[in-house]
């Protein structure tokens, strides 16, 4: 479960006080599927860096599971992020120097794992990468290097999936290739998902859609269909 509580964040930009989040109250049950919409600016990667425990808020709290990490130490937090959460990102960040099993391996063998090659091999196969083990990120599409990133973000098999456009750098068809995936290996594994997105098709395929505007809930819809 995750609980936002009167979550806001402000900044100084150019002297200027800025809003990005005001005052947000959110509460997602286990194994939700949730968009998360809205304008470009409308604070939603601010709000995603919030819950995964990238930034810190200016006020309010974020409850994961039970734990606060809105007041854990940095070292705590680290700890938490790493166990808990798997992130993708809109632009793949995979390590270039590394291969593709190399990168599913780095969070497997930080968290101490047991049998970290068999586990990312399979996950890679998984994701349709089987053999690909050994290439670089340079040597893949923008959609396999995806692919790998979705399989390194359920490494550890985190209880909260958080991905901020993963399929925006994506066409079309490659993005639905590598959404069917993620949400197959969420389903497997029964994580909360936390996504944002622009693609009206990839919000009507989550249970519950809320829509951010100048960094407050504006709509906060559970969809008919879903699932
Ligand atoms: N570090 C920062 N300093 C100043 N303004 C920021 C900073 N980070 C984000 N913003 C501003 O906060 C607003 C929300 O940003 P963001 O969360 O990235 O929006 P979205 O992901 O919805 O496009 C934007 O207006 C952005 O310019
Ligand atoms: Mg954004």
């Amino acid at each position: 479960m995750i609980g936002i509580a009167q979550l806001s964040m402000r900044l100084t930009a150019g002297g200027r006080p800025v809003t990005i989040l005001d005052d947000v109250n959110l509460e997602i049950p286990a194994k939700q599927m949730v968009a998360i919409v809205g304008p470009s600016g409308s604070g939603k990667s601010t709000l995603l860096g919030l819950i995964a425990g990238l930034d810190r808020p200016t006020s309010g709290s974020i409850r994961l599971n039970g734990a606060e990490i809105t007041r854990m130490s940095e070292g705590a937090l680290a700890r938490y992020r790493r166990a808990h959460i798997g992130y993708i990102f809109q632009s793949f960040h995979l390590i270039p120097t590394l291969t593709a099993l190399e990168n599913v391996l780095v969070p497997l063998e930080l968290a101490g794992l047991p049998s970290p090659v068999e586990r990312a091999t399979e996950l890679l196969s998984a994701v349709g990468l089987g053999d690909r083990l050994h290439h670089y990120p340079v040597q893949l599409s923008g959609g396999e290097q995806q692919r790998v990133a979705v399989a390194r973000a359920f490494a550890c098999r985190p209880s909260v999936l958080l991905a901020d456009e993963p399929t925006g750098n994506l066409d079309q068809a490659t993005g639905r290739q590598v959404m069917d995936l993620l949400l197959s290996l969420q389903r497997d594994h029964g994580t909360t998902l936390v996504l944002v997105t622009h693609d009206p098709a990839v919000a009507s395929s989550m249970q519950r859609v809320i829509a951010l505007r100048d960094g407050r809930v504006e709509s906060d819809d559970l969809q008919t269909q879903g699932d």
